[in-house]
């Protein structure tokens, strides 16, 4: 049977680091609040100039070195985001554009926080169904472009990076074991940027009513997101007739400390089955795992053989999960 297995990540975070002290004096808030309610101590963000395409081929340069692919041996690139350079056309263009990666079809995805756990079951089924050898799967945003920096209710919670995984065919018991994908739009308006899509277009009134930034209604997020991350990462497990104790390494979509707290505690995975490092990047939406992967791996914490549970949540809404055997 052929599978899709991971052979290299990269991952690339930009410079500039945004304390919580530092948004202390942008609007009314604290670290304290900060760290208590979100675990989030501090964010990066993109330097002026520095675009989604950037970091995402910077990270895809680091995942190709790490699997000594190169970059004509692309069969496509999939990018999750929601923070393009441009509505269209396709970022992962640019990206390809700028690896030279000309054997490569490329699109992007999007599904918001879910966008990588989304792209990677499509590069997995492209795999699966042998249309081609090798794919490189990316998570990259821009969010602080995005941001309303003048609602403490959003702006702490967000940051800014890329990583990037190589997806190759196998034929052993490795690589992606399963994923499970899901979507419900009748909660679109509790997470979702207004504009500027064709529904409203740039205009003084729209600018005005800051429609060009994310709206998040939190605590109601909150609630779906525990409830879904818990409920497709179970069903991860009941697919491979696995448990928790099975896992080596939970990588959550990185949104907020206590949903991944809350979320391990109902999937019945310990403190030291869970990676975290929200607190150094905040939530960088699709971003998040392949980031998260790549840190794991490059500490050696992913390992032959290991159970790698990876599971995404985030505006649509989209939820989403994926088993590895490393
Ligand atoms: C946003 C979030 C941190 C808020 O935490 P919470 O415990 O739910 O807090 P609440 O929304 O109940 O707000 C409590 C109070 O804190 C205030 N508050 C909100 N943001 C604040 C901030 N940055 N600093 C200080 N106070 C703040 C609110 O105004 C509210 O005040 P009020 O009670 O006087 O009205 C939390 O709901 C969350 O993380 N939600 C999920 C967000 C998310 O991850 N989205 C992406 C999913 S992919």
């Amino acid at each position: 049977m052929i599978r899709a297995r991971i052979t290299g990540t990269g991952s690339y975070m930009p410079e500039k680091i945004l304390t919580n002290f530092d948004i202390e004096k942008m609007v009314d808030t604290s670290n304290d609040w900060i760290v208590a309610r979100t675990g989030i101590e501090q964010r990066r963000v993109a330097a002026e100039g520095e675009y989604t395409s950037d970091m995402a081929t910077r990270a895809a340069e680091r995942a190709l070195e790490m699997a000594g692919v190169t970059a004509g041996e692309i069969d496509l690139i999939v990018l999750g985001t929601i923070t393009g350079d441009y509505p269209w056309p396709a970022t992962a263009c640019i990206v390809q554009k700028n690896l030279g990666a000309d054997n490569a079809y490329a699109y992007d995805l999007s599904a918001a926080c879910s966008g990588f756990v989304y792209a990677l079951s499509c590069a997995s089924d492209f795999i699966q169904s042998g249309r081609g050898k090798k794919a490189l799967v990316l998570g990259a945003e821009t969010l602080s472009r995005i941001i309303d920096w003048t609602d403490r209710n959003t702006c702490v919670l967000f940051g800014d990076g890329a990583g990037a995984v190589v997806l190759e065919a196998t034929e052993g018991d490795t690589g992606l074991l399963s994923s499970h994908m899901h979507s419900d739009g009748s909660y679109l308006d509790l997470l979702y940027q207004p504009g500027f899509g064709t529904r409203h277009m740039p205009s003084a009134e729209t600018l005005e009513d800051r429609l060009p930034y994310l709206k998040m209604e939190g605590n109601e997020v909150f609630k779906v997101a525990v409830r879904s991350l818990t409920s497709v990462s179970l069903e991860a497990l009941e697919a491979n007739g696995m448990t928790a104790s099975d896992v080596s390494l939970f990588i959550p979509h990185q949104a907020n400390k206590r949903i991944l707290e809350a979320t391990a505690k109902r999937v019945k995975l310990t403190d030291d089955q869970v990676y975290i490092n929200v607190h150094k990047y905040g939530n960088t939406s699709g971003a998040t795992i392949p980031v998260a992967m790549d840190e794991a791996n490059r500490a050696g914490m992913l390992k032959a053989d290991d159970i790698i549970l990876l599971s995404a949540f985030g505006g649509g809404f989209t939820w989403g999960s994926t088993l590895i055997r490393w």
